[in-house]
């Protein structure tokens, strides 16, 4: 059985001292046996995760990308300088970036392209919003958002990370239900598999309200490979204890 994954995406939190104290919590709190671990932090922290990380069990990332590799793109940060600071993951269509940037899948897909391109892990959000979910529609738009990506991407989509984040749990304290999860990651399983022979070794991250007490029973889910926090992502214990129970 492959070993879960658990990242954190700090979105717009931090601060150099904060980040450090964060940092030296989490990782003398980690063990020999702890389950894969990443943070995905904003850029400018990138350089301090080199530095503070490199040799470490715990591996760092970015929250987005640009789609374009170089030129006249102002505020943009190319694939190709996320790997100048060994990052090994790269969040692409979070639905903060899909609701207020305005990124559809089209956008999304090709910022898929160019994080595989520079041999970093695309941790690709996909999720349905209330109304939708209401609507009986959660089905058609995760596949519409993964089918987006996987026809852009071929053969690579065995080395992107999926992640499930139900736009209504994300940072609400509503979380699904582990049979809620697990219905929409066999779904997801089900459509990778029929694009490529490999994806058995894709992991399938749960997002949403994730915390440190109901992680075990999401993590438990055959389909729900991993987690991707984000508040609980920012207490060293919490971080911890959600690692743990990945790791049994
Ligand atoms: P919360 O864990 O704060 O709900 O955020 C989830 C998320 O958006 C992770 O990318």
């Amino acid at each position: 059985m492959k070993s879960k994954l658990i990242v954190g995406n700090w979105k717009m939190n931090g601060g150099l001292q904060a980040n450090s104290d964060l940092l030296l919590a989490i990782q003398s709190g980690m063990s020999e046996t702890s389950c894969r671990a990443a943070v995905c932090v904003p850029l400018p922290y990138l350089a301090q995760m080199q530095t503070l990380l490199q040799g470490s069990a715990l591996a760092w990332g970015a929250q987005d990308v640009s789609a374009h590799q170089s030129g006249a793109y102002t505020g943009e940060v190319s694939a190709s300088m996320l790997r100048d600071f060994a990052v090994r993951y790269c969040i692409v269509g979070h639905s903060e970036r899909r609701h207020y940037h305005g990124e559809s899948d089209a956008l999304v897909a090709s910022k898929v392209q160019c994080v595989l391109s520079a041999g970093i892990t695309p941790i690709v959000c996909v999720g349905e919003s209330q109304t939708e979910r209401a609507a009986g529609q959660t089905e058609a738009v995760v596949k519409r958002q993964l089918a987006a990506v996987i026809h852009a991407n071929g053969h690579c989509i065995s080395e992107i990370v999926v992640a499930y984040e139900p736009v209504w749990a994300i940072g609400t304290g509503l979380t699904a239900s582990p049979e809620q999860a697990q219905d929409v990651h066999a779904l997801l399983r089900q459509q990778l598999q029929a694009a490529s022979s490999q994806a058995e070794r894709i992991a399938i991250l749960y997002g949403g309200s994730m915390n440190a007490e109901n992680a075990s029973s999401l993590l438990a889910q055959p389909d729900v490979d991993g987690g991707l926090i984000g508040g609980a992502a920012l207490s060293a214990n919490d971080f911890l204890t959600i690692m743990a129970s990945a790791s049994r």
